[in-house]
């Protein structure tokens, strides 16, 4: 996501200056059965482990992740405890939380009801990811006899909003062909045009088998893609391994079981396919864009040329700055279409 993350930001200042929301990138989904990987995955994507993950701690609420990027001048970090921090996180309804990434939280009772975190960070893009309670058959403890129909309904509210992509995470070691991901992302996208097939687990399927046909489209073909990926495991998580020494494992784990697509696995690669769709999104709505920044210049020049000269008029000088912004903004867009025509496209 890092080369993505200038280039939006620049074309998102355009967006506040032209007072459009013309381009509204997808919210990521992610979507999976129960313990399938899903905030593993979203975890790898933002690269920090905030997420409540892990055999005890289950999502029973859907989590909305809303990444906001922020410049690293002095003025924007958050002072917390006395500590500069540089990246911070907000839950929007809990005040108490309110410190940097050492959040923790236990949801009760499952609820359809989004629990909103924001964080704050110059290394994020803005984006808004979504990670969804997974998909359960039997009620196990306090859940109710209809569990599985309420996540259900829960997950295909999410999912059938035609502005979101949808991660559908299965694992390795179960049957690809019963996956309840792809059955539901199915339902909400038959043509396949918004979903990634992400298959998690790679390390842990049984001695002799291996998912070099499931990975290469062979056993369900998948239109944007089927990406495996080796996130960390419990004893990984308990003994405090780092998302960076994972990525390394992960590729040393796909060179030499799956040399032939270790090019085209792992997190980092599920990172910049992401990116490569956003970059088409982007680029699809970029003529729009330019449209609309063009007419907003020429309104302005009109009023501009209606001053008269000489100009001494303060407005008429605010409006020759909003004129000369309107212009360098245009010269950004076509640098973008630029840049996102270079950049090598799936
Ligand atoms: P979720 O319930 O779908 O959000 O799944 P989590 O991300 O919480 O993962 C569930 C459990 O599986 C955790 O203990 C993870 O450490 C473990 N896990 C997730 N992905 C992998 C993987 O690729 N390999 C291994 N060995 N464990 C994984
Ligand atoms: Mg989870
Ligand atoms: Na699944």
């Amino acid at each position: 996501m890092e080369t993505l993350i200038p280039t939006i930001n620049r074309l998102q200042e355009v967006f506040l200056t032209v007072g459009a929301d013309i381009i509204q990138l997808p919210q990521i989904v992610v979507v999976g059965s129960q313990s399938s990987g899903k905030s593993s995955v979203l975890e790898s994507l933002v690269g920090r482990d905030f997420l409540p993950r892990g055999s005890g701690i289950v999502t029973r609420r859907p989590l909305v992740l809303q990444l906001i990027n922020v410049s690293p001048l002095k003025e924007r970090l958050k002072v917390e405890n006395g500590v500069k921090a540089e990246e911070w996180g907000t839950f929007i309804h809990c005040k108490i939380c309110r410190h940097p990434f050492f959040f923790f939280f236990y949801i009760f009772g499952i609820s359809p009801e989004p629990i909103y975190l924001k964080i704050f960070s110059p290394n994020v893009l803005n984006l808004t990811l979504v990670d969804l309670p997974g998909i359960t058959k039997v009620p196990v403890g306090d859940q109710p006899e209809d569990i599985e129909t309420q996540v259900q309904e829960m997950i295909l509210s999410f999912i059938s909003n035609p502005n979101s992509l949808i991660l559908a995470v299965s694992p390795a070691n179960s049957d690809l062909a019963t996956s309840d991901a792809l059955k539901l992302a199915r339902e909400v996208d038959p043509d396949g045009r918004r979903t990634l097939l992400v298959v998690s687990k790679l390390d842990l399927m049984d001695a002799g088998t291996d998912a070099l046909e499931v990975l290469l489209g062979r056993v369900i073909p998948v239109r944007l893609g089927i990406i495996g990926v080796v996130n960390r495991s419990q004893h990984d998580i308990n003994t405090q391994k780092s998302l960076e020494d994972s990525m390394k494992d992960e590729q040393t784990f796909l060179q030499r079981h799956y040399p032939s697509l270790a090019s085209r696995a792992g997190s980092r690669y599920l990172a910049k396919t992401l990116s490569k769709l956003l970059m088409h999104h982007i680029r699809d709505c970029l003529p729009e864009l330019k449209t609309r920044v063009t007419v907003l210049s020429a309104q302005y020049q009109a009023r501009l040329n209606g001053y008269g000269q000489p100009v001494e008029d303060h407005s008429a000088t605010l409006l020759q700055i909003v004129t000369k912004f309107a212009s360098d903004y245009c010269n950004t867009i076509e640098g973008t279409a630029r840049h996102i025509q270079t950049t090598e496209l799936c």
